[in-house]
């Protein structure tokens, strides 16, 4: 498990195994980071085992989602893999912002999956008391690898400032919290969210980048070439420990890169 002061100037010395594939629009790279998905849920479930997987929340799965329903909605055996979540904002279902409300509409409730299979974080439970009983639940449902809980696949977003999971920029420490998950806040709006922590990111089998647009193309610059902020960005931490980390770019969000 990494711990925050011994590693963090070898992390960012070390070359961590990353890569990424650009596509021409949003829409192309979100059917592509499907399919990659569907491939790496089937991969796992071949094996004879479930596949547990953790997705992000934000608006660029919404694509994510559609493509799946479109195009993938029969591939993968849904009863043999466990949804779980990134991160969430501690606000009820029905609210525009829960991330599990948002999948449920544009995904959950259009593919055959046992609602048991669904292990929401409870936004509207008390932070602290949910983000435990949140990490209890994973942690007596997932194998162990490296002694911590292991996700086969991980879908993380970015955020404009570099922000991913709801680990943000002036608050590295959740990167290195040796608990599976923290109680966090926005730093703009300051809406309490909870979420999992940088070693149980990192800890996954495969972890997959979904980032388009623009507004992204200077973080990504930063974080591929490391320059400038980029030792600030919380996106530049996930590293595949083990696993493999892609990153899956629409040519707008990797518009800077030579
Ligand atoms: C969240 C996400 C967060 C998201 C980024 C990107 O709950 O908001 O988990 O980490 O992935 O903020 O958000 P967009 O996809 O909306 O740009």
């Amino acid at each position: 498990m990494m711990d925050f002061t011994a590693n963090y100037d070898m992390l960012h010395g070390i070359e961590g195994y990353m890569d990424y594939r650009v596509y021409s629009t949003a829409v192309e790279t979100s059917a592509h980071c499907a399919g990659e998905m569907v491939r790496i849920l089937n991969d796992r479930i071949s094996t004879g085992s479930n596949a547990f997987a953790a997705v992000s929340g934000g608006k660029t799965p919404d694509l994510l989602f559609d493509s799946i329903v479109k195009h993938f909605r029969e591939a993968v055996d849904w009863s043999k893999v466990h949804f779980f979540w990134v991160d969430e904002r501690c606000v009820p279902p029905d609210s525009p912002d829960s991330n599990y409300g948002t999948a449920m509409v544009n995904l959950f409730k259009k593919i055959r999956i046992p609602s048991q299979n669904i292990h929401r974080i409870i936004g509207e439970a008390d932070p602290g008391k949910e983000a435990k009983r949140y990490a209890d639940e994973i942690a007596g449902l997932l194998p162990l690898e490296n002694g911590l809980p292991v996700f086969d696949l991980v879908l993380l977003g970015m955020g404009d400032d570099g922000h991913t999971a709801s680990v943000f920029t002036g608050n590295l420490k959740l990167l290195y919290s040796p608990e599976i998950c923290a109680v966090s806040t926005h730093p703009d709006t300051g809406q309490t969210r909870i979420t999992l922590t940088g070693n149980i990111l990192n800890n996954a089998r495969e972890i997959r980048f979904l980032v388009t647009g623009a507004k992204k193309a200077q973080v990504i610059n930063e974080i591929f070439n490391k320059q400038g902020d980029w030792m600030n960005y919380p996106a530049s931490f996930i590293v595949a420990e083990t696993g493999n980390l892609f990153w899956y770019l629409d040519e707008e969000a990797a518009g800077m890169l030579k």
